[in-house]
């Protein structure tokens, strides 16, 4: 039956609450109606007026195993209905909870014992903030609470998580962040690195800051440094060469545990079934949502090593139980949802797709835009990648914002059919395919981008804007 598009629109106005949209445009009408997505198939959504587009960020880099698929569907219907919900407190459990959780713990890097679930990577980290203060109260040592976490990292927008993360426009008007967070330099090579510096001299750099910030802060004040393995909305920026390995090694020596923010690398963006394992990160807490249900139905985990559960265990003797939950920890549906979604990850060697498609595809952008004289630098790994537009490439200088590039471009590519996402912090065209995206839907892909970037510099020129 077709849908009323009008009314819907106008219901949606004057009632929804819409995350990063401009409030008063959008209930004026100023800004346009809603697009109402109506469906999904593959890699593609369609929209209520029939428009088929090509979603090459995957939703929010999380619809892993593209859209559609009907055996996800059939394993939450049967959960549903065979048990809808119980929750997890006080010792119950589902079939589906200690599958999953004994999966997630043996496919996890490092040496990791326990799962603690939420619904959004948010949560996650929320709950990973406790575990370093309740671990550290347990070894007695109550100062040691201070989480330090990075400039342009993204690690959700909750209280705690929203301090962790490390762009302004998330703190602004909102009274983040919280005390007890800090943030230390990006590791963003292409802006931050001095004139010569090699990657590894900038990787060493942003080690000793590192450890500049530790002892400036007093190390018995600092519990946690927490990180994104590639950085995601902060620029789709992998780190240089011997970063992980330089802040590694600053970590170990102040006794600061390391969260792995692997919502969204974790289950195969990277090429490596978790970033930690592409970048040799040996974390102590990771924080997995979005690929974990491929985005069917909200789950989260907080992934936790031997080391903090052997303390936080041999604590219970003295502190009783452990008093955090939600009453969707664990969630049935969701936990089913999981372990339909992993079986496709691994039948289909979507971590592999993501290394081979994902090479092609890094080969294919560097091919097609690395000589154009608005891209100053064109990046990735696996299946995540960025364009970043520059005015002048010798000079490395942005263009002016007011004159938006990089929203300008990802218009022109919906136009044409293609989703990519304009990313915050700069003029950043981001992508993120379904890993079961396949070579001629890279070459759809890039091909409709390279449209797009030749349309705007078109009129750049006519606006007289490039150098
Ligand atoms: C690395 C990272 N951590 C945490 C989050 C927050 O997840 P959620 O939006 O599910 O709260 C995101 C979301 O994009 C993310 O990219």
């Amino acid at each position: 039956m077709p849908i009323d598009i009008a009314a819907i629109a106008e219901k949606d106005r004057q009632s929804v609450l819409h995350p990063f949209t401009q409030l008063k445009d959008f209930a004026s009408g100023k800004s346009g109606d809603p697009v109402i997505v109506t469906g999904g198939k593959g890699i593609r959504i369609q929209d209520a007026h029939g428009n088929q587009l090509i979603d090459a960020f995957a939703g929010l880099y999380c619809v892993n195993i593209g859209y559609g698929r009907s055996e996800v569907a059939d394993a939450i219907s049967k959960q549903a209905h065979q048990l809808a919900y119980y929750h997890s407190y006080a010792a119950h459990t589902t079939e589906g909870l200690a599958t999953l959780s004994d999966r997630l713990v043996k496919m996890a890097p490092g040496k990791m014992s326990r799962v603690f679930y939420g619904m959004s990577g948010s949560d996650a980290n929320e709950t990973q903030a406790k575990l370093v203060w309740y671990y550290n109260n347990l070894r007695g040592l109550p100062k040691k609470k201070k989480i330090i976490a990075r400039e342009r990292g993204y690690h959700g927008c909750s209280v705690i998580s929203g301090s962790m993360t490390g762009m302004s426009f998330y703190h602004d008007h909102m009274d983040l962040p919280m005390g007890l967070i800090r943030h230390t330099g990006a590791p963003h090579y292409y802006w931050g690195a001095a004139p010569g510096e090699t990657e590894e001299q900038f990787s060493a750099r942003r080690a000793a800051e590192l450890e500049a910030m530790i002892l400036r802060e007093d190390p018995e004040t600092v519990g946690a440094f927490i990180a994104e393995p590639v950085l995601g909305t902060g620029g789709i920026t992998p780190p240089p060469a011997g970063y992980w390995a330089a802040i590694q090694a600053v970590l170990t020596k102040y006794d600061v545990l390391l969260i792995a923010d692997e919502v969204v690398t974790g289950f195969g963006r990277t090429g490596a079934m978790f970033g930690a394992d592409k970048y040799a990160i040996t974390p102590d807490l990771i924080t997995v949502a979005k690929g974990l249900t491929s985005a069917y139905i909200p789950l989260s985990a907080a992934i936790v090593s031997e080391k903090i559960c052997k303390v936080i265990e041999d604590g219970a003797e003295r502190v009783g139980a452990f008093s955090h939950g939600y009453t969707y920890s664990g969630h049935p549906v969701g936990v089913a949802c999981a372990n339909a979604v992993l079986d496709i990850v691994e039948r289909e060697d979507l971590t592999g797709n993501a290394r081979e498609t994902g090479a092609y595809f890094q080969a294919q952008l560097q091919k097609t835009f690395a000589q154009l004289p608005i891209l100053g630098e064109v990046r990735g790994v696996g299946l995540m990648a960025a364009l970043e537009f520059v005015a002048d490439r010798a000079q490395k200088t942005r263009f002016d914002p007011a004159l938006k590039v990089g929203a300008r471009v990802s218009a022109a590519a919906r136009a044409h059919g293609l989703i990519a996402r304009a990313m915050p912090h700069g003029d950043i065209l981001g992508f993120a395919p379904p890993l079961v995206t396949t070579r001629d839907e890279v070459d759809q892909i890039v091909g409709i981008a390279a449209k797009a970037v030749r349309q705007v510099m078109d009129e750049l020129a006519r606006e007289k804007a490039l150098a």
